[in-house]
């Protein structure tokens, strides 16, 4: 992936905020207005489930960080998915994507929710049909791409949507920015964050607070393996993508199965760091912290 220009059509993003770095998207589907504008469309458009019951955003709520509310979501027909919806924040600077990094890119991540049988339970053809039908798509792709509807053109205003859902105006992006300062609680919460002893951001790093890797925090053990999925490497069982923590007080429930409710709750979990596997990452170790720690610590992450 590289970041460049290919000059078409209005092009939406050329200057972001710090602290973000210049926005990445594949040299052979650069960002413009119409293209977004369709993808936006499709991700908001329940035409796109067999069943016409539910879009991408009845799972990925915009009030939420694009993510949801429960811990599984439901999916197509009713059915059960097995892991919690993330946030679709700031997803343009990811490596992989998925709890396991199953997938390399947003254009081929696009066709996993409308073919998976636990979500949107969709045939391609029987989406191309809908496309073809549609005066509105008609219209859509043709102000978007001088085209018919196609599947690869879908897919390509999709990801691009999706590259456009940038979070840097958070409390922490304005203090970065020296446009804000932090209370004395907040500040007490950022020490400890960043301090050798809790070393939260030795995973949760940089201005997107991921290290793009996978570990093993000690998760009670699931039928979900995590990495091991991908990789077929039993060093990998119950490792998981550290998640960015952009916006995290807007997605709760948290965890891969959405398993610890809110903040609070996953501070406590960290505090007592059970023994659950002798492959459980060194760093993730019982913290003592007192009460009004945590609350600091909730409090700054409140402030992503
Ligand atoms: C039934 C609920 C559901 C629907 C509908 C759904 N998603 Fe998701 N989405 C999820 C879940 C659950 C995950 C986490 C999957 C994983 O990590 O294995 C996910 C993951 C993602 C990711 C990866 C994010 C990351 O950080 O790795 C993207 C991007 C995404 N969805 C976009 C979409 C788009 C676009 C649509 C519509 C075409 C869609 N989703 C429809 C539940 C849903
Ligand atoms: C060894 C790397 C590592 C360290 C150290 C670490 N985390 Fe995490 N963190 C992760 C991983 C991996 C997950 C996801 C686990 C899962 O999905 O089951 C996670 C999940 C979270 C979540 C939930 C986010 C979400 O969207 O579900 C929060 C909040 C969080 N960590 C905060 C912290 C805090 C605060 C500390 C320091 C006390 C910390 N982390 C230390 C790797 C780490």
């Amino acid at each position: 992936m590289v970041s460049s220009c290919g000059k078409k059509k209005e092009e939406v993003i050329t200057q972001l905020n710090e602290p973000l770095p210049p926005l990445v998207f594949p040299i052979d589907n650069p960002i413009w207005k119409e293209k977004v504008e369709l993808g936006k469309a499709l991700f908001f458009d329940r035409l796109l489930s067999r069943d016409s019951t539910i879009s991408c955003s009845s799972c990925h709520f915009p009030q939420f960080a694009y993510s949801d509310t429960i811990p599984i979501s439901k999916g197509a027909h009713g059915r059960i998915g097995f892991r919690n919806a993330p946030a679709l924040f700031n997803l343009a600077w990811k490596p992989r994507l998925f709890k396991d990094g199953g997938v390399r890119n947003l254009e081929l991540q696009v066709l996993a929710p409308l073919l998976e049988p636990n979500e949107m339970d969709f045939g391609s053809e029987e989406l191309l049909n809908r496309l073809e039908k549609s005066d509105e798509y008609i219209s859509l792709f043709s102000k978007a791409f001088d085209s018919l509807p196609t599947l690869k053109l879908a897919v390509q205003a999709l990801a691009s949507f999706e590259r456009t859902l940038i979070y840097n105006e958070s409390k922490f992006d304005r203090f970065l920015r020296n446009e804000v300062i932090l209370l004395e609680e907040e500040l007490i919460g950022m020490r400890l964050f960043y301090s050798p002893e809790l070393a939260c951001s030795s995973c949760h790093k940089g201005v997107l607070f991921t290290d793009f890797q996978y570990h093993d925090i000690g998760m009670p053990p699931s039928e979900d393996v995590g990495r091991y999925r991908v990789s077929l490497d039993s060093l990998d069982k119950f490792k998981f993508e550290t998640p960015s923590l952009k916006a995290v007080s807007l997605s709760a429930p948290y965890m891969h199965d959405g398993s610890i409710k809110d903040l609070r709750a996953v501070v406590d979990w960290y505090n007592q760091a059970a023994e659950v596997r002798k492959t459980k990452d060194k760093r993730i170790r019982a913290l003592n912290l007192n009460s009004s720690e945590k609350d600091a610590l909730v409090a700054f992450l409140n402030c992503l």
